[in-house]
């Protein structure tokens, strides 16, 4: 078994699906426990982490908090707080689609955007350095997009939103390094996951063809890249935006 992670605490937002779900398993495959960031309890929920606790033999303590109430992110942020341990990698991973063009944006989705995808992620890094300084050497890893990078027509509010995850990124790489922090960001290109799926079928057709991989991406693979991201051995990589694309 991979003990990348072993002992370490890693808090991870939106982990009950998609994405998270994959960082989550191979978190815990790899040692961790897992602090589990998640909008609301379901059975499903529960039931999966139990699975990840179990068969990884780590533990992993699961917190319901919604991200677009900024009221509820505190509140969640007081609650890891009120654990009191040291953490030793945040992954901001949770976010929500958008693809719109200019005309039809309505004013309530950018505020809604925004802050699941840009301002919650500042509030978790904000609210949680001192913890992951205690946790040092410690890494953030933050979920952005290749349309953070490369914009594209319906994008305005989302790729806008992961742009400025990307600046997040490297300020953060800066400002806590000497915190024993290292920050980071993985940009997905098109990823089979439920997201991918409310883009319709044209538009991930599309990123099929864009991509010289002439497929989707895997959660599983997008996983992989923010595991070795939050471990040791990534100890000399900050402020980076790793495209996990296929080329595109
Ligand atoms: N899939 C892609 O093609 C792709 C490409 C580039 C970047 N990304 C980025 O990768 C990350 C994960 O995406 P995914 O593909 O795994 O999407 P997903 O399957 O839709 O999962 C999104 C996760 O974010 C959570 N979330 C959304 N709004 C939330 C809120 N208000 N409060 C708390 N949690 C919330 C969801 O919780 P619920 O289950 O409660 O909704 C879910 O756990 C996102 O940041 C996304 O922007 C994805």
């Amino acid at each position: 078994m991979e003990t990348l992670l072993s002992g370490k605490a890693a808090v991870i937002t939106g982990c009950n699906k998609g994405i998270g779900l994959a960082i989550a398993e191979q978190f815990a495959a790899a040692g961790a426990n897992i602090i589990a960031c998640c909008r609301k309890e379901t059975e499903e929920t529960s039931r999966t982490f139990r699975r990840i606790a179990e068969r990884n033999e780590v533990e992993v303590l699961p917190l319901y908090f919604d991200l677009s109430d900024e009221s509820a992110v505190k509140r969640g942020i007081k609650a890891i707080k009120g654990l009191k341990r040291p953490i030793n990698c945040l992954v901001n991973n949770a976010g929500i689609p958008h693809l719109s063009l200019l005309p039809f944006v309505k004013a309530e989705d950018i505020h809604r955007i925004l802050q699941v995808n840009y301002i919650a992620p500042l509030m978790m890094i904000q609210g949680l350095q001192g913890l992951l300084s205690k946790g040092r050497p410690a890494s953030i890893v933050n979920m952005a997009s290749v349309a953070g990078m490369d914009g594209g027509i319906g994008n305005s509010v989302y790729g806008a939103s992961k742009a400025a995850v990307i600046m997040l990124t490297k300020v953060v790489s800066k400002e806590l390094a000497a915190m024993g922090i290292r920050c980071n960001a993985v940009a997905p290109g098109l990823t089979s996951t439920g997201f991918a799926d409310s883009m319709g079928e044209k538009a991930k057709e599309s990123m099929r063809q864009a991509s010289a991989l002439h497929r989707l991406a895997t959660p599983e693979e997008i996983a992989g890249t923010a595991l070795f991201l939050a471990s040791e051995r990534a100890s000399f990589i900050n402020g980076q935006v790793i495209r996990v694309d296929g080329s595109m």
